[in-house]
């Protein structure tokens, strides 16, 4: 760059006292862009005239810098073209520049200067830009919600500041208080209406792979769950279902007690247990708890012996890794160059290369172990409809998912339970009753006899702890799906507020929808004293606990068979911890907690000097805060 206006000048100081001693007085506008022992860069409003003053005071020995020059640097060559020096008094040099700035000349010699200026400039640029950009797009964010008419069709919005994330933060840190107090201006799909409008759609519609694809593809793997059309994930949740036989949940009744019972005579978590001591308390962090016996019993159970046999440090690293590609960031922002991304990434090769081998060693008749009950050994017999077996790596994939979506799930599920037990004690000594009724061996303490599939089904008690904790706690609180085809609202859903009447919202293709159970279980104009944990409201045949449960699981009323055999529809309920339709999932859960639940009960007491924690909503399952530790006392000697 030669000739032309100048944008920026660069002034040179030499031999000037180092130490931050120069001030500048500039009696126009003008920024000092940079400062270091021997330049100031000055930006300059381009084609004006510009005065300045430099001031260069004494230095840092209280001697006048005398030798202090100002003026032109040439570029990189240190030399100095001199400014005019209109005054100086001992103490001072003060320099005046009175020319026009516009009309001094480039020389070529400049160029590494000006190229250094061209870079600052640049940087400024985008530091604007980046400071400029969101300030802008906020702005006319703000002005599309308030300005630009909507089509009477289109739902209301809820009003935000921050394009794209909208009311994400808000909704994030307690959807419960997000929605009640935006249930005025969204009324789409809250409540049982908005759960059945959403969740007993079709899935050409409201479809759940646009929805949570990006999250749980790079989790479980390719070709399953919501990486595949649904019919065909309709087809694998068949496969499922079938390895969940009665058989099998019968096996694994005994499997998962045992399981709890190991866990308690060896963790050290529970040493004061294992003293044999029945006034000591001892106390253990819930989620730990539980989320170990969680993996321990999941994968004794429906995992298979080489799970089980492979829960070491590595099998819970790479858990960790790959769990932590399961957060509320990763469904915002799918890819990121992050380390938690890559160790997701890296994870979810391993873990599915360490299913795939087992599964290679299982078809060739190799392995040791008793597979009969797992479900690995029940997916390896399975065929679509179309005639083709379940690849390796299918396999492997189900079993990330399955172990993923159960993990969190019921770990956050039976902590809750654990805690509310622990806060009532009256329902915990019922539930305690319940076994001793049932399963009491001769009137003998802490003699019971092992706990059966049949027998799970009527613990009244233990059914209505489950229940509620679901209720109150639904691990997920919010069911989203990806609207496929413009779909109007019932308008006795919502409606716009139209003066003649008349008129629907439309759902946009490309939009989302949500569904809340968390919001419908704790509706206070359905539930009495909603937030309240009362086991005891399920005991009421005629109550609106049983008749929400009798909506989710009528035996005898509307059944649907989405692919997987039939199941209640259950999509106009209240209550739908599990989801409704075709995505609803329960079996395995309620008889893995139910066991859980019981073995513990059944040696253990509970008090809590903490009271019930808040919940987290920050993870993707919500949790409770801490603290959330659990006193615990042996009921029994052995
Ligand atoms: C208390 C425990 C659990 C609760 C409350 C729960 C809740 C749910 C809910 C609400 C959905 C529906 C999501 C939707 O419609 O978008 C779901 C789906 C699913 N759950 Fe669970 N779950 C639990 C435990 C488990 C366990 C133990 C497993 C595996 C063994 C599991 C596997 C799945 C799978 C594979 C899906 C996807 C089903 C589909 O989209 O069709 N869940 N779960």
């Amino acid at each position: 760059m030669s000739g032309g206006k100048w944008d920026h000048l660069v002034l040179l100081y030499q031999e000037c006292a180092t130490q931050g001693s120069i001030a500048m007085h500039l009696p126009h506008k003008g920024l000092l862009r940079y400062e270091d022992h021997h330049r100031l860069l000055l930006e300059m409003q381009h084609g004006d005239r510009w005065h300045f003053l430099l001031s260069l005071k004494r230095d840092l020995r209280g001697e006048p810098q005398e030798g202090a020059q100002l003026g032109w640097t040439r570029a990189n060559t240190m030399e100095v073209e001199p400014l005019e020096r209109r005054s100086a008094n001992g103490e001072f040099s003060s320099y005046v520049y009175p020319r026009d700035f516009g009309s001094i000349p480039v020389p070529d010699a400049w160029a590494g200067y000006l190229s250094q200026v061209q870079e600052i400039a640049s940087t400024r640029v985008i530091l604007i830009a980046f400071i400029n950009i969101p300030l802008v797009a906020i702005v006319l964010n703000i002005l599309w919600q308030l300005l630009v008419p909507r089509a009477k069709t289109d739902p209301p919005v809820v009003f935000h500041w921050i394009p794209i994330v909208g009311s994400a933060i808000e909704y994030g840190n307690d959807p419960m208080k997000f929605f009640v107090t935006c249930q005025a201006k969204v009324t789409v799909c809250l409540g049982p209406k908005g759960n059945n409008f959403v969740l007993g759609g079709k899935s050409t519609v409201f479809n759940a792979e646009d929805a949570y694809t990006h999250l749980t593809t790079p989790v479980f793997g390719h070709d399953v769950v919501y990486d595949v059309p649904n019919e065909i994930f309709m087809e694998q949740k068949k496969f499922v279902k079938f390895g969940l036989s009665t058989d099998n949940l019968r096996a694994y009744v005994g499997m998962i007690e045992q399981e709890v019972e190991d866990f308690l005579r060896n963790d050290l978590s529970l040493s004061t247990y294992q003293q044999n001591d029945v006034t000591a308390w001892g106390s253990f962090e819930s989620v730990k708890m539980l989320s170990e016996i969680t993996i321990l019993t999941a994968s004794r159970t429906l995992q298979g012996s080489e799970v089980r046999g492979s829960l070491n440090k590595s099998f819970a690293d790479t858990y960790t890794d790959l769990d932590g590609g399961f957060t509320p960031i990763n469904f915002m922002f799918p890819n990121l160059p992050l380390e938690s991304y890559r160790k997701r990434d890296r994870a979810q090769k391993k873990m599915s290369d360490f299913y795939v081998e087992f599964i290679k060693r299982r078809r060739s008749g190799g392995g040791s172990g008793q597979h009969e009950h797992d479900m690995i050994s029940a997916l390896l017999d399975q065929k679509y409809r179309s005639g083709r077996s379940l690849p390796d790596h299918e396999i492997a994939h189900i079993m990330i998912a399955l172990l993923m979506a159960g993990q969190h799930t019921s770990s956050a599920t039976g902590s809750w339970a654990l805690l509310h037990l622990a806060d009532k004690p009256d329902v915990a000594e019922a539930l305690y009753q319940e076994q001793l009724k049932h399963f009491g061996v001769n009137g003998r303490p802490g003699k019971f006899r092992p706990l059966t599939h049949e027998d799970m089904r009527d613990l009244p008690v233990l059914d209505s702890v489950i229940r509620e904790t679901l209720r109150v706690h639904p691990p997920i609180h919010s069911i989203m799906r990806g609207v496929r085809d413009d779909v109007p609202v019932p308008t006795t859903l919502a409606a716009p507020s139209s003066k003649s009447g008349s008129g629907s919202y439309i759902v946009p293709k490309g939009h989302y929808v949500l569904a809340s159970p968390l919001f419908s279980q704790k509706d206070p104009k359905i539930w009495r004293n909603a937030d309240a944990w009362d086991p005891y409201r399920w005991n009421d045949p005629e109550g609106v606990a049983m008749m929400a449960l009798k909506e989710y699981s009528d035996e005898t009323g509307e059944k649907i068979d989405f692919g997987f055999g039939a199941v209640s529809k259950g999509t106009d309920s209240p209550y739908q911890p599990f989801g409704a339709g075709r995505h609803r999932y329960y079996q395995f859960a309620y008889l893995q907690l139910g066991t859980i639940i019981a073995t513990l009960i059944r040696k253990l007491e509970f008090k809590t000097t903490t009271g019930i924690p808040e919940h987290n909503y920050h993870t993707m399952i919500t949790m409770p805060k801490t603290p959330r530790d659990i006193h615990y006392r042996r009921r029994h000697f052995d």
